[in-house]
């Protein structure tokens, strides 16, 4: 199995307190690998090394199989990013937004013209594309902030916590558009601390609390590892660490 991401033993301090403990695991090429984790686990923390936008006290961080750094400019070309906090230029259309973003790696008008509609038809847009982020609701501003992430058809792409506070429509529309883009051909490490989420999308989970891998697998791999029947991965969380996975 390819391995687009590979992350060996990271290790995260902010000052005394250690954000990431160890931290050891792979992102297989074409999968969606969810990272499941209450609020504070590390998940963030985590994206944010990878992309090498903090620097770690300890770890090897591989992507493409070359070493990651902040000049990895070949490596970065390449990925999308979609950050928990929404990150939209307010003076900027919807479409301006998207064409701005894109502009960022593609050149060539056309090209972009087509990937830009390939993005607001991804994210359901269609009818917006002259508003400003003002004048979206919270689940359209989500996904717009999706849509200038992935709009230059990244093969490496990041969510974090992208459905925080959205309406149950925007969320479903939300994780069909990521499904589309695992289809076709992107990796995607997306992280959330909703259960049913990671269990709709995530070809494979880690849970993460206090930033250590306490269990991981797929939906069904991760129940099969409580004693309770039908368990969901509350129970699995709740067993293992004693606290509910949900804040
Ligand atoms: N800039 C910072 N300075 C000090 N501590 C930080 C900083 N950023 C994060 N932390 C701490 O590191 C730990 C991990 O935080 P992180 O934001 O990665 O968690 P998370 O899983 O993304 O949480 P959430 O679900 O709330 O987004 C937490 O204990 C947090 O308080
Ligand atoms: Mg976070």
């Amino acid at each position: 199995m390819e391995n687009v991401i590979e992350v060996k033993n990271l290790v995260k301090e902010y000052k005394q307190k250690r954000a990431i403990d160890e931290l050891s695991f792979e992102v297989h090429k074409g999968e969606i690998l969810g990272l499941l984790g209450p609020n504070g686990s590390g998940k963030s923390t985590t994206i944010n090394c990878i992309l090498a936008l903090l620097k770690y006290s300890k770890g090897d961080i591989k992507i493409f199989g070359k070493e990651m750094s902040p000049s990895a400019y070949d490596i970065k070309r390449e990925i999308g990013v979609v950050f928990q906090d929404v990150a939209v230029f307010n003076e900027l259309s919807v479409y301006d937004n998207i064409n701005y973003f894109c502009g960022l790696y593609v050149k060539d008008k056309a090209t972009r013209k087509q990937y830009i509609e390939d993005a607001i038809e991804l994210t359901g847009l269609e009818d917006y594309k002259k508003f400003r982020p003002k004048q979206l609701s919270g689940g359209l501003l989500r996904r717009l902030n999706i849509a200038c992430g992935i709009a230059h058809k990244p093969h490496l792409i990041f969510l974090d916590e992208p459905t925080v506070a959205v309406d149950p429509q925007s969320r479903n529309n939300i994780l069909d558009g990521i499904k589309k883009l695992r289809d076709d051909g992107a990796t995607i490490v997306y992280t959330t601390h909703y259960m049913e989420e990671v269990e709709i999308l995530c070809d494979r989970i880690l849970i993460l609390d206090k930033g250590k891998i306490i269990a991981q697998g797929s939906s069904s791999e991760l129940k099969a590892l409580s004693h309770i029947e039908n368990a969901t991965l509350n129970d699995v969380f709740l067993e293992i660490t004693g606290k509910e996975l949900r804040d």
